[in-house]
C-alpha cells in the first residue's frame, strides 16, 4: 500500500490533541484553540531544537574533533537558531489575543504555565544553565519548583523524568570549554611541552598589543577633544585591568585556573586569527553558540512584552511576579567567556603576528 501523507504524519491523531482540558473537549472557543496550537507548536519545535543541540554536543564532544566534523556542529547549532528567530516571531499569533480574549478562559490554567514546559528547562539544562543562576521562584529555584507540582500530577513522572534525565547528561557549555582547552595556540597544545609558557607569552604579546591600541584612543580622543583626558585614561585603565585579570582568570578558583586561562587564550586565539583557514570554521562555530545565546535573550524579552501586553503586570497562573519575574530570566547568560572576549578583541592591524601561520592553513597533501 503507498504511504499517505494523512498516514505519515498521524494527522487524524494530531488534530485530536487540541480539544482543551479532558472534560471540555472540543469544545474550546477559537481564542482557546489559538493559544493551545501556539502553545504546541512551540513544544514543537522544542522537540527539534533537543535533537539538535543532543547531536552538536555530541559533535563536540569527541576528543578529537575531527576538522571535518566542525561544519557539521554549525550546521545543528544554524538550525536551532532558525528555531529560535521564528519562535520568537511567533509570538506574534498569540499576541492576536486581547486581554479580555485571554482572561475569559485564563482561571481555569491555575496553576498551570509555561514556567512548567519540561522541554525548556531540558533545553537550558542541556546547554549548562546552572541551577543556581536561576532566579528564584517560591523559595525554590524553578526546577524544583517543577520536581513538587510533578508530586501527585498524573504526567508529573514524565515531567520530572525528561530533566533529571537531562541533568545526567553532558553540557553543550563543558563540551565546548573543553574543545576550547585544547585549541593549539601558536602550535602548542595541551600536554606539549612547555604548552604553559607558550600560552602566556601569547596572552603577554596580546596584552601589549592591548596597550599599544589603548594608547593610539586616548590620544585620539584627547586630540578631538571633549571629554576630560584625566577620567578617559581612568577609564581606559580600568578596563585594561578587567581584561589582564580575565585573561588570567583571577575570577575562577586556583585549582580551575590554568584551564580557564588556556580556555580564554583559545578564544582570544581564534577570534583574532580567524582568517587563517583552520580557525575559520571554529570561529563560525563560536558565532554560532553566541548567536543562539543571543536569540535566547531575545526570545526571553519578546515573550515578557507579549504577556506585558496581554496581561500587564498581574500575578502569572503558575505563581511568579509576571512580567517582573520574565524579565529577570533575561539576564541568564551560559557562555559568559564567548561574550566576555568580545570587550578585548583587536583590529587586525594590532595583532600580534601569528608565527608559522602555515600550520594553519590548509594541508596541501603533496
Ligand atoms: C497569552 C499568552 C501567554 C501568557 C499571558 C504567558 C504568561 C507567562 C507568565 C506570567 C509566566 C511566568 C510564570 C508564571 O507565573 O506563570 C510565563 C512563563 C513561561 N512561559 Fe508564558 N505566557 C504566554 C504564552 C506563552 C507561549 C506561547 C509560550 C511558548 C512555549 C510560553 C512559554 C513560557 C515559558 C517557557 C515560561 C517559563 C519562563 C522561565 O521561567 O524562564 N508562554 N508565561
Amino acid at each position: 500500500m503507498p504511504t499517505n501523507y494523512w498516514d505519515y504524519l498521524q494527522l487524524e491523531q494530531l488534530l485530536s490533541l487540541q480539544g482543551g482540558l479532558p472534560e471540555e473537549e472540543t469544545d474550546v472557543s477559537e481564542d482557546e484553540l489559538c493559544f493551545i496550537v501556539v502553545h504546541q507548536a512551540y513544544e514543537l519545535w522544542f522537540k527539534v531544537v533537543l535533537r539538535e543541540l543532543r547531536l552538536a554536543r555530541d559533535g563536540l564532544a569527541a576528543d578529537p574533533v575531527q576538522e571535518e566534523a566542525v561544519p557539521l556542529v554549525v550546521h545543528h547549532l544554524g538550525r536551532v537558531n532558525e528555531i529560535f528567530r521564528l519562535a520568537t516571531d511567533q509570538f506574534r499569533v498569540v499576541e492576536t489575543l486581547s486581554p479580555q480574549d485571554f482572561l475569559a478562559f485564563r482561571d481555569k490554567l491555575v496553576p498551570a504555565s509555561g514556567f512548567q514546559s519540561f522541554q525548556m528547562r531540558e533545553m537550558e539544562v542541556l546547554l549548562g544553565l546552572p541551577d543556581e543562576d536561576r532566579i528564584e521562584y517560591e523559595e525554590a529555584t524553578p526546577l524544583e519548583h517543577i520536581r513538587r507540582r510533578a508530586e501527585g500530577s498524573p504526567g508529573g513522572d514524565n515531567a520530572w523524568r525528561h530533566i533529571t534525565a537531562a541533568q545526567q547528561e553532558t553540557t553543550l557549555h563543558t563540551v565546548l570549554s573543553r574543545w576550547l582547552y585544547r585549541t593549539p595556540i601558536r602550535n602548542s597544545a595541551p600536554g606539549d611541552a612547555g604548552d604553559d609558557e607558550v600560552v602566556r607569552s601569547f596572552l603577554a604579546d596580546y596584552l601589549g598589543a592591548a596597550k599599544t591600541h589603548r594608547e593610539r584612543m586616548i590620544t585620539r580622543m584627547s586630540e578631538v577633544g571633549g571629554a576630560d583626558p584625566t577620567a578617559v585614561r581612568r577609564r581606559f585603565d580600568t578596563q585594561a585591568e578587567a581584561t589582564r585579570a580575565f585573561l588570567e582568570a583571577e575570577d575562577v578558583p586556583e585549582g580551575g585556573r590554568a584551564e580557564r586561562r588556556r580556555v580564554r587564550a583559545a578564544l582570544v586565539f581564534i577570534e583574532s586569527y580567524r582568517e587563517q583557514p583552520l580557525l575559520a570554521w571554529p570561529r563560525a562555530l563560536i558565532d554560532a553558540v553566541v548567536q543562539m545565546e543571543e536569540l535566547l535573550v531575545i526570545w526571553r524579552s519578546r515573550h515578557a512584552r507579549m504577556v506585558e501586553r496581554i496581561i500587564g503586570r498581574r500575578v502569572g497562573t503558575g505563581g511568579s511576579s509576571g512580567v517582573d519575574y520574565l524579565d529577570r530570566t533575561a539576564s541568564y547568560r551560559i557562555f559568559t567567556d564567548l561574550w566576555a572576549v568580545r570587550t578585548l578583541l583587536l583590529s587586525k592591524d594590532d595583532l600580534p603576528p601569528l608565527e608559522e601561520a602555515a600550520n594553519y592553513g590548509f594541508a596541501t597533501g603533496n
